[in-house]
């Protein structure tokens, strides 16, 4: 009977469950989709208990459709997005409030006053992270002082605080579990990632008690086994990483200066550094990439909010077409060369700018302008901006990657891949599974459950699908690229 690692991958706007075979190969994939609520401007929740119920939803149904009995999963490997924020009560597992979602931007002010009081550098030096609204620390703190008895009740030892990841294992595991990875607690801005432990100046920074916070492991690890109620069966749980650390794996980035960029909700370009926990000098973020046997591998990540996010409201924000997968044809209706330039800033700027108030404009709007033209402006946006990332890379680091492996819904468009690759002027690979974040948490726990006993044996298994290379001059290059920082210094605000 063969058997399979089960993939939980809870993402920003979708659950998805999917079952992998030893070779990295995909059996069957379910997926949900659960509200946002956007309860004022600038601020994005989830309701923890949406999240629970189509993660438990979309595993049980990937058995289903797989047609395989819970004996048959080795082993879960959890990923999760990132930052986001959930407070429950220890005992009925009840959360306090929603889930703030990493791209909430709440403590916008707060996060502004601990810059003006000079804390970035010290923050920076032990997280390798900014001071902004987008990590959990100020997200926590913001739970504990507005909901009604909060923070007396964290004072007693009532809550507990998750990242997702924690969150869906202290319900699969009934309570049993209070734990999470390396790479989440990186996140978080309290967690020093340097000797690895919770750092109490900065939860005194942030006002955080200790006595909420998970137990951090590696990536590939024990977090328990969940209850037999669930799933039916008790399967352990043996892989945890942040999405976009899972990607890292799931594309083999293993050798420093291998990177990979992910265009999920957000778009997230990762670098691996090895041993070194590189401090970029262009605001890019210091991060865990994974940690095997207790031993960290750090990377450089540039962190762009919205990506994805983008097509959704094109679609459903403004209606412009039924499915993401009509704006290839729509893109390639367009003249090169046109101006129409979409600056997606809806929750703000990530890196490089850290501009929580900017907010989104589409520029260079003519007569002829139309639904195609803006479409392919808010394509390109996302291509842009990952330049601009590349850009702070390239001066922050020796070795940046020659070329690059790129993954995520939007990749399936392969107009934009080839605009990626004129823009950044460099190779960009597809490989043949599109699920890198989900295929990486397997990997993880697939290195636990002794599926594989080296990364290299998990490198063999990269494969390409289709490479894009650079066709485009220079000139237009160049001229184009102006043109997108001329908008987007329109919508800065700092
Ligand atoms: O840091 C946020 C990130 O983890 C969200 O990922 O895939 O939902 O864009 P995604």
């Amino acid at each position: 009977m063969s058997s399979f690692i089960l993939a939980i991958d809870q993402g920003t706007t979708s659950s998805r469950a999917i079952l992998f075979d030893r070779q990295g190969q995909i059996e069957a994939v379910a997926q949900q989709e659960f509200p946002q609520h956007f309860p004022q401007d600038g601020w994005i929740e989830h309701d923890p208990e949406n999240i629970w119920e189509t993660v438990l939803a979309t595993c049980r149904e990937v058995l289903d459709k797989a047609n395989i009995s819970p004996e048959q999963i080795d082993g879960i490997g959890i990923t999760n997005q990132r930052e986001t924020t959930v407070v429950w009560d220890r005992v009925t597992g009840k959360p306090l409030y929603n889930a703030i979602v990493w791209q909430d931007r709440r403590t916008s002010e707060l996060c502004q006053t601990l810059r003006d009081q000079g804390h970035t550098e010290a923050v920076q030096a032990k997280t390798g992270l900014l001071i902004d609204p987008y990590f959990s620390a100020t997200k926590l703190a913001w739970i504990l002082d507005n909901v009604a008895g909060a923070r007396e009740r964290a004072q007693r030892g009532e809550l507990l605080f998750g990242t997702i990841d924690t969150f869906l294992i202290w319900r699969l595991t009934n309570g049993k579990q209070h734990v999470t990875d390396a790479t989440n607690a990186s996140r978080t801005a309290i967690f020093n990632i340097h000797n690895q432990t919770w750092d109490d100046e900065l939860l005194a920074l942030f006002n955080v008690p200790a006595n909420m916070l998970p137990e951090v492991k590696d990536s590939s690890d024990d977090f328990g086994t969940t209850d037999a109620d669930w799933l039916g069966a008790s399967i352990p749980i043996a892989g945890v990483a942040g999405d976009q650390q899972a990607a890292l794996v799931g594309q083999a980035c293993f050798q420093p200066g291998m990177g990979k960029s992910t265009y999920g909700t957000g778009c997230f370009m990762i670098v691996n550094t090895g041993d070194t926990p590189s401090v970029s000098r262009n605001r890019l973020l210091t991060t865990i990439g994974y940690r095997i046997n207790g031993k960290p591998t750090y990377a450089m990540e540039g962190s762009i909010f919205v990506a994805g996010a983008t097509v959704q409201w094109l679609r459903d924000g403004l209606n412009l077409f039924a499915d993401a997968s009509e704006t290839e044809a729509l893109a390639k209706e367009t003249r090169s060369g046109h101006s129409v330039y979409l600056v997606p800033a809806f929750t703000g700027l990530g890196a490089p700018h850290w501009d929580p108030k900017a907010r989104g404009a589409i520029f260079g709007l003519t007569r002829d302008t139309g639904i195609a033209e803006i479409v392919a402006a808010g394509l390109q946006a996302v291509c842009y901006q990952t330049r601009d990332l590349q850009h702070c890379m390239n001066d922050d680091m020796e070795a940046t990657p020659g070329n690059l492996r790129v993954d995520g819904g939007m990749v399936k468009n392969s107009w934009v891949m080839q605009f990626l690759a004129d823009m950044l002027d460099v190779q960009v690979d597809r490989p043949t599974i599109l699920e890198t974040t989900a295929l990486g948490a397997a990997y993880l726990a697939g290195l636990r459950l002794g599926w594989y006993d080296t990364l290299e044996e998990i490198e063999q298994l990269w494969r390409c699908e289709k490479s894009f290379t650079p066709k485009m001059p220079e000139s237009t290059r160049e001229e184009l690229y102006q043109g997108w920082l001329d908008a987007v210094n329109r919508v800065r605000c700092n």
